[in-house]
């Protein structure tokens, strides 16, 4: 990894903590279930998710910081209370059943079952909260960034693609299946993150945001694969979460259904198609360029 994509990746992790510890609840009427919510957000996370929205919207500042604007940050806090919600829900026994995520116990193991579905419930609505809270930008952008992430994460995106995920374990998908179901578990979240940082900037061009979503699905679906070899090749210790976990659940994976080497080839493909849906931009997309790079390589 350059210095530079280092940097940056440093720079939206720590403004993304920052925005997190300060949108989180403190103190409520039931301080357990605000214990939990902090736990699982607060935790040690890459937070690739914001750091998408930060180079979505560099795309449209014209490549400098990815737009430290307000819309920007609440769209960055939003997308990352959405994924920290759906891991929480993921670890739970009815679905992967992990005990270890971002290297410390499970939401469900560190508080109890009831506590970690609630924390994710909340952790929804606290998200659509942070967008409501935009007014700096025009009330047509903001309706257009709940509605792209409304549309990625329901039971048409995310939570479809989770659906399809309970539904091939234990059977043996096609790679048809499998890559839809990446898309909609992992990639519409992360391309709609991609989207958000430009809409947050007030872009409105259909062929920019077509090209920033196009980009956003290749390198969702790299990212899942890449998570897929993670599984297999990667420690637990290195990780933060239990390595071996699908193949022990009998998970449709890119290796348990290609193997090792033609995984790789695809993540390759998967990743020149998301540079080439940046070649309508210039120097402004670098950042996107750059993680898409850190996404098929990282190690973690
Ligand atoms: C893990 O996401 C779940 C997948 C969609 C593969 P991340 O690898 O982004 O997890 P954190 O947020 O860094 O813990
Ligand atoms: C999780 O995929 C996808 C979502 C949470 C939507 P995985 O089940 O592969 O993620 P990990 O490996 O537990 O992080
Ligand atoms: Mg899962
Ligand atoms: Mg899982
Ligand atoms: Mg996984």
């Amino acid at each position: 990894m350059t210095e530079s994509v280092q940097t940056f990746l440093e720079n939206c992790r720590d403004r993304t903590n920052l925005l997190l510890h300060n949108c989180l609840p403190v103190d409520g009427p039931n301080q357990r279930l605000i214990e939990a919510i902090r736990y699982a957000t607060l935790g040690n996370g890459k937070r690739i998710r914001p750091c998408l929205v930060y180079g979505g919207g560099a795309v449209v500042t014209g490549g400098s910081g990815g737009g430290s604007s307000e819309a920007t940050d609440k769209s960055a806090c939003a997308v990352e209370l959405i994924h920290t919600y759906s891991l929480i829900h993921d670890d739970l026994p009815a679905m992967d059943d992990d005990e270890l995520r971002r290297g410390q116990p499970t939401c469900h193991i560190k508080y109890d079952e009831a506590t970690a579905i609630l924390a994710g419930d909340a952790l929804q609505t606290l998200a659509f909260d942070q967008l409501g809270q935009i007014d700096k930008l025009a009330s047509a952008q903001v309706v257009l960034l709940f509605r792209t992430l409304i549309h990625a994460i329901g039971a048409q995106g995310m939570v479809l693609g989770q659906a399809m995920d309970m539904a091939a374990t234990d059977s043996l998908v096609d790679i048809a299946y499998l890559e839809t179901m990446h898309q909609h578990k992992t990639a519409d979240l992360i391309a709609a993150s991609v989207v958000m940082g430009a809409i947050s900037n007030g872009e409105t061009s259909e062929t920019v945001l077509c090209a920033l979503q196009d980009y956003g699905v290749h390198i969702g679906l790299a990212f899942q694969v890449r998570d897929d070899l993670l599984d297999e090749l990667s420690d637990t210790a290195t990780l933060g979460k239990q390595v071996g976990a699908d193949a022990r659940l009998h998970k449709a994976t890119y290796p348990s259904l290609l193997g090792l080497n033609r995984s790789k080839s695809l993540l390759d493909d998967a990743l020149k198609q998301s540079l080439k849906a940046l070649d309508i931009f210039g120097d402004e997309a670098r950042h996107l360029r750059d993680i898409a790079h850190y996404i098929v390589n990282r190690g973690f």
